[in-house]
């Protein structure tokens, strides 16, 4: 036991889909037998994790009969209350299974879209049976290659009728249960519908009951891009709506790697954990990531603990920036501290509008001030080196 020994109160959680990941890619075939999800709960918890989130097809194979539905449910919760791993996530498969190829929620065909919105309020159950009390909505589908085939505006109604339905749904049956949906660009689509942190902040108002519905960003979603996942993930609490975070590794333009959180990117996962823990965001810490298709199931378990260490280790820097005396004079010297003082302390009023009418800095001082970042940004550089 040390520091970067992960314990459930570090409230770690990873998908059934991602330790159980077969190693496919669309060039080859899977490397590693799959994994029951009962030895992954067990697993998962000896390494000290807090939970497992599913998708519907993760635990019940799709298209179940309702006998077999309840035998995996009724060996599943008994998994959970031999090791005390909580079920915080669940979500919906509306991207394996053929029939979602035009789409679940936004494909032209109607009878689709209904099974779609069906097969989420099964989810949803499903989820609430074992004590889910976020349920994420990734549009896996929820995109085109043939720009003429869709229009996207009326794409965005139906997505959000979609949405508004699985709300009715939560509401209807009483869960104590929020929605977070979760952007992406593209993969497995050319272009999908709500493709980053900021489309989809902007869909969330034009929801019936915006209040129930929040964001899981993905740090891998927003990289893909070229994105801040940090500025995402800090945008999105700005708003109130980080409901539920995705973690993991990924380098800029290339294909979804899915790597395990700290592989890559070191220093933009170190800010985003500063954020997370600097904020002391309540939710979880959950991994979306899975082993490298080389391994076998022994590397899939260095993986996860992989996972876990590197948050940790961040964390412990992000303590370590807070406490350092150097850091803090040159956060000073960059007048950091100032950002929180109003431009306009008295307000939005006639007199604090005069006030700045009436400003006359002194221009020459401000054009010829230096704010010392690269002493600042060699610190922090020097401090996840490890020589300080
Ligand atoms: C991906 C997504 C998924 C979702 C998952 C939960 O890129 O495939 O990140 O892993 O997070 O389906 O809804
Ligand atoms: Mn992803
Ligand atoms: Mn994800």
């Amino acid at each position: 036991m040390n520091a970067y020994t992960p314990r459930p109160d570090h409230r770690f959680t990873f998908g059934l889909w991602t330790v159980g990941n077969t190693g496919r890619d669309p060039f080859g075939f899977e490397t590693r037998a799959a994994l029951d999800p009962v030895r992954s709960v067990h697993k998962l918890a000896e390494l000290g994790a807090y939970g497992v989130n599913f998708h519907d097809d993760d635990l019940v194979p799709f298209g179940s009969p309702a006998a077999e539905r309840e035998r995996i449910v009724k060996q599943f919760r008994a998994a959970l209350d031999d090791t005390g791993m909580k079920v915080p996530m669940a979500t919906c498969n509306l991207f394996s299974q053929p029939l979602f190829k035009d789409g679940a929620f936004i494909a032209n065909d109607p009878a689709v879209r209904r099974f779609s919105v069906k097969k989420t309020f099964d989810a949803i159950d499903l989820g609430a049976e074992l004590g889910a009390e976020v349920y994420v909505m990734w549009g896996g589908r929820e995109g085109m290659e043939a720009e003429a085939a869709k229009h996207v505006g009326t794409a965005l109604d139906r997505y959000a009728e979609a949405v508004n339905l699985a709300c009715a749904h939560v509401r209807e049956r009483g869960y104590q249960m929020v929605l977070a949906l979760e952007p992406k660009p593209n993969e497995p689509r050319g272009d999908m519908l709500l493709p980053t942190v900021g489309h989809a902040l902007a869909f969330i108002n034009e929801l019936e009951w915006p209040e129930m519905v929040g964001l899981n960003p993905e740090f891998a979603h927003e990289t893909m891009s070229g994105l801040n996942f940090t500025h995402a993930v800090a945008q999105t609490m700005w708003h109130g709506k980080l409901f539920h975070i995705d973690l993991n590794a990924q380098r800029i333009g290339k294909y979804d790697q899915d790597f395990r959180f700290g592989s890559e990117g070191i220093r933009d996962a170190f800010y985003l954990v500063k954020l997370l823990e600097d904020s002391q965001w309540s939710g979880m810490r959950h991994f979306d990531a899975h082993a490298y298709r080389t391994e076998d199931e022994a590397g899939v378990w260095q993986f996860a603990s992989g996972c876990m260490r590197n948050y940790l280790i961040l964390a412990e820097k992000a303590e370590r920036f807070r406490n350092d005396a150097e850091i803090t004079a040159a956060l000073e010297a960059a007048m950091a501290p100032q950002l929180s003082v109003p431009t306009s302390p008295g307000g939005l009023g006639a007199d604090a509008l005069a006030t700045i009418r009436a400003t006359s800095p002194d221009i020459a001082a401000m054009t010829s001030r230096g704010y010392g970042h690269e002493r600042l940004d060699q610190l922090v550089t020097e401090l996840l080196l490890g020589v300080r």
